[in-house]
Parts: structure tokens; sequence; C-alpha cells
């Protein structure tokens, strides 16, 4: 796959952007509390992202526990957050295309500090090497060593990954242990580095819940709503990652938005993103940051 890079003449937007957007997770991450609603708090990112005037380049993703990666909430979602959970807010920027990808972890139970530490302190001596030239297997084994250090393990199957125009995952997957990818980081690469650390043995598989698609190619449809749900996608969310409750909330019915993604499933033409969940049923934390390689260092541009 061919993606259009980024060039030094988008990196200040690419800064101002990351910049607002840590605004925004820094802001409403402080608002996760025992009682409130996961769907409270996606929409509070959405209207905040707004009033920047930038839109979500993925569905905000608001994973508890187990789930490492991929739950949004759904239109009625009843779900509160509890006193036990341990909450991942990963959230995107954009402004056409240009793009931000951060997380923190909320650890609202108390009892899962040194996993959090975990995860944050990879994140930040992964982020001490980075360079032009920096194989991405070493940026690897520099999570992984800071994870064994507490004792905690690396999900082995979620990284980070390269951000092209268009494309929020685009190579290099960046891993988080030494898998031996002698892939080298390139002077003016932007790339988001995720660090999953867990308790559990560090794989994850697919869950049922659903919420998250994109758009793959457009085609032909029988059923006029149906046509209509897709132009809105290709109009509004292009090929970048939406949530079934934003079309529910345009389209007014949960049922229709539904049937036209199963029929646009079937036909090949959009991808779905099932939440994914530690398959030992361990508690996961996750912390990431966009960034500009440069040739000796980098700049996030998420802080
Ligand atoms: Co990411």
């Amino acid at each position: 796959m061919v993606y259009e890079k980024y060039e030094s003449s988008d990196f200040e937007k690419l800064i101002e952007v990351g910049k607002q957007s840590y605004t925004v997770l820094k802001e409403v991450g402080s608002h996760i509390k025992p009682g409130v609603r996961l769907v409270d708090i996606a929409k509070e990112v959405e209207a905040q992202l707004k009033e920047k005037n930038l839109t979500c380049s993925f569905p905000v993703n608001i994973s508890a526990n187990d789930n490492a990666a991929h739950y949004t909430p759904s239109f009625n979602d009843p779900r509160v957050f509890s006193d036990g959970d341990v909450v991942k807010l990963d959230i995107g920027g954009r402004s056409a295309d240009y793009l931000s990808d951060l997380a923190i972890t909320v650890d609202l139970s108390g009892e899962h500090g040194k996993l959090v530490e975990a995860s944050e302190k990879a994140l930040e001596n992964a982020i001490s090497i980075v360079k032009a030239g920096r194989k991405v297997s070493e940026i690897g084994k520099e999570i992984n060593s800071t994870y064994a250090k507490y004792g905690i393990n690396p999900i082995k199957n979620l990284g980070g990954h390269g951000i092209a125009k268009g494309e929020l995952h685009a190579e290099p997957f960046i891993p988080n242990f030494d898998n031996d990818d002698d892939t080298e980081l390139e002077e003016g690469d932007f790339i988001a580095i995720e660090t999953f650390a867990t308790e559990g043995e560090g794989y994850v598989i697919e869950g049922d819940y659903v919420q998250i698609f994109s758009m793959v190619r457009e085609g032909q449809l029988r059923d006029a709503e149906h046509r209509k749900i897709m132009d809105f996608i290709s109009k509004n969310y292009s090929t970048y990652p939406f949530a079934m409750r934003w079309l529910t909330e345009e389209f007014g019915s949960e049922f229709k938005v539904k049937s036209a993604l199963n029929e646009m499933a079937s036909k090949g033409m959009i991808d779905a993103y099932p939440v994914l969940v530690e398959r030992s049923k361990g508690i996961v934390a996750q912390t990431e940051k966009s960034m500009i390689v440069e040739r000796d260092s980098c700049t996030v541009t998420t802080e």
C-alpha cells in the first residue's frame, strides 16, 4: 500500500492539531469519574474538538479493563464508569488530512497504578530514543524492558504506527517488544507510539461488540436510504473510521443504519473494527502520543 506522506510544510499544522487535541484529552480525561456515562465523555470530546474546528480522525475509544481498544459508545449506550474501572481514553483530532492520535489511561480503581505508570514510563523512554535510522524493533525493545522493571507484559499484537495523509494506520508498525523488524524510521516520518501494558498474557482477540467502521470503497446499493447513508459516510468521513452512533444521530434510526452497514459489509465496501479484548482477561493500560521523526530526536505534536 502506498501512502502520501506528510512534508515539512505540513509540520506546523500537525503540531497545531496535536496541541489542540492534547488540550481536549487532558480536559475531558479529568471528567472520567464513577457514575459518568461513557457516551457523555465521547460527546464531550467531539464537542470540544469542534470548538477548535476539528473533527475526529476516528471515533473516541473508551475501552475499560480487559478491553484494550475499539470500544466506542453506541447511540443509547447505558454504560457508566464504575469505581473499579481502568479506562483508556484514545482520541484523534482532524483538520482536513492533518491528524493526531493520542491516549491516556485513567485508573478509577486506585489499584493499578503500577500498570499505568509502566505504560506511561515506557512511552517516555521510547520517545527518548526516537530518531531517524532507529529500528522499530529497538523501540519495541525499549518499551518491553521498561515493562519488565514493573513485572508487566506488553501486548504483542497491538502497537504504534505511521500516520499518512488519509491513512491513520500506515506503515511502519511499531511494536511493544523486540519483534526483530529492522525497518528504520526516517527523518520526516509522522508516527504514533502507543504503549499497551497488561497484567495478562499480552495478546488481544476480537470481541463481539462492533461500533466502528471505515469505508473501503463506494459501490451499488439497491435501497435509496442505504445510498443516502453511503453518500453521507463518503462525504463526511471519506476513508477515516466512523462510529455507528454518528450515523444514528444523523439518520434517526439505528435499525436503518445497521441495515445499510450490513449491505455495505456484504459487498466488501466497509471494514469493521470489533472491540479488542485481552485474551486472558488481563487489565490493560495504554498511553499514546504522535510525533515527527527528526534526524537526532523527534517533535511530539500532542502535548
Ligand atoms: Co494510534
